[in-house]
């Protein structure tokens, strides 16, 4: 009996603690918790830069990467914002290039270190960014709760074993409209070349 109690102590313990930490720790409602308020609709979406103009390595290499402040100072050094809150946030961003310090983005999408996986690949054969990331150009802030995908082992492995219709040896659909999207879709429409998927082998995703 006493050991009894002693659980239900414990459960109580763990989740008085659990409704702690759900508690939004001095955050008022829809504020930002990255260093500075840099949304993905301001940039992608109301000014359409393309996201591989930040994200340069996604093509060629295992990480999309995240841009360095030089790339924000490019723009930022003219772009000074039309609204006072912009303004306040595109100083912070200035702030940090004078002081020559990188910015400490939290990472949100990550999937563990024994997991290969590899932008390169899944972008040279003609995935488009939306297909794993969603309408990223609706996003004001990204947190674990609006990733489109949850990185499971079975997200992954579903898609590996779905047949991927490809028009030129290329994924058809959704393809980015930047690379000939409406080309590959009109053809693969009148004729598919065949199709593609990925691996279920173990070592392929592990190492
Ligand atoms: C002006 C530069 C810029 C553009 C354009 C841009 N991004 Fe980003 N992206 C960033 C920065 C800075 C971060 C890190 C801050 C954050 O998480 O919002 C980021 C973060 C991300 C992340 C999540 C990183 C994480 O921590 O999990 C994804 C996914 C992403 N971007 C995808 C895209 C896609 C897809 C597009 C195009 C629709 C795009 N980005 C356009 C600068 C950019
Ligand atoms: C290609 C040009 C370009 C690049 C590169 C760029 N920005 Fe911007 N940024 C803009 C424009 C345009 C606005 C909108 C300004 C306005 O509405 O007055 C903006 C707005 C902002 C704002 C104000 C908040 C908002 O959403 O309107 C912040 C903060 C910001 N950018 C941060 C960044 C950071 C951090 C980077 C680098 C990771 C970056 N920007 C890269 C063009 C750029
Ligand atoms: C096949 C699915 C898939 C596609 C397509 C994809 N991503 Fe990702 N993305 C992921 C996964 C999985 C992660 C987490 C990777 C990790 O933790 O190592 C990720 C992480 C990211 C990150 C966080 C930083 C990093 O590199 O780990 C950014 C930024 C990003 N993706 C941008 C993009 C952009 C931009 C595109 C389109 C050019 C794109 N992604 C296409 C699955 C994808
Ligand atoms: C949207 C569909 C899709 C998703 C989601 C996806 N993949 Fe893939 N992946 C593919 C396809 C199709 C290929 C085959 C590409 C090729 O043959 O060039 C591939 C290839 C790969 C390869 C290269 C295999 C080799 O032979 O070297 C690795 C590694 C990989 N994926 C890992 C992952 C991991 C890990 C995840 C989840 C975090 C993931 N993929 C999610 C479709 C997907
Ligand atoms: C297409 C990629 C892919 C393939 C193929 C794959 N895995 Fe995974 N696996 C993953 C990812 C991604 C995770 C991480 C999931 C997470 O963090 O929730 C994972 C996680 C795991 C884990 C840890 C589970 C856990 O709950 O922590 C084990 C064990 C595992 N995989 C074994 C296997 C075995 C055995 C095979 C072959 C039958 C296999 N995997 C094939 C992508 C893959």
């Amino acid at each position: 009996m006493k050991e009894r109690l002693n659980f239900f102590a414990k459960r109580l313990a763990l989740m008085i603690g659990a409704a702690l930490l759900l508690l939004p720790g001095g955050l008022a409602a829809g504020e930002f918790t990255q260093p500075i308020k840099f949304s993905h609709k301001t940039h992608a979406g109301t000014n359409k830069v393309p996201c591989e103009f930040c994200h340069i390595y996604a093509r060629r290499s295992l990480v999309s990467g995240i841009p360095p402040v030089r790339t924000c100072v490019g723009c930022h050094s003219m772009v000074k914002g039309t609204e006072p809150w912009q303004q306040k946030e595109i100083k912070k961003v200035l702030k940090y290039w004078e002081e020559q310090r990188p910015i400490e983005w939290k990472k949100i999408h990550d999937v563990p270190d024994f997991v290969n996986f590899s932008h390169k690949r899944h972008i040279q054969i003609g995935f488009d960014c939306t297909q794993c990331h969603g309408d990223v150009t609706k996003i004001e802030e990204w947190t674990m709760d609006n990733m489109k995908q949850p990185l499971a082992m079975g997200w992954c492995v579903k898609c590996h074993m779905t047949q991927h219709p490809t028009a030129n040896g290329k994924i058809a659909g959704p393809a980015r409209p930047t690379r000939g999207a409406p080309a590959v879709s009109e053809a693969v429409a009148q004729q598919p070349d065949g199709v593609i998927s990925g691996s279920r082998d173990c070592f392929i995703c592990h190492k």
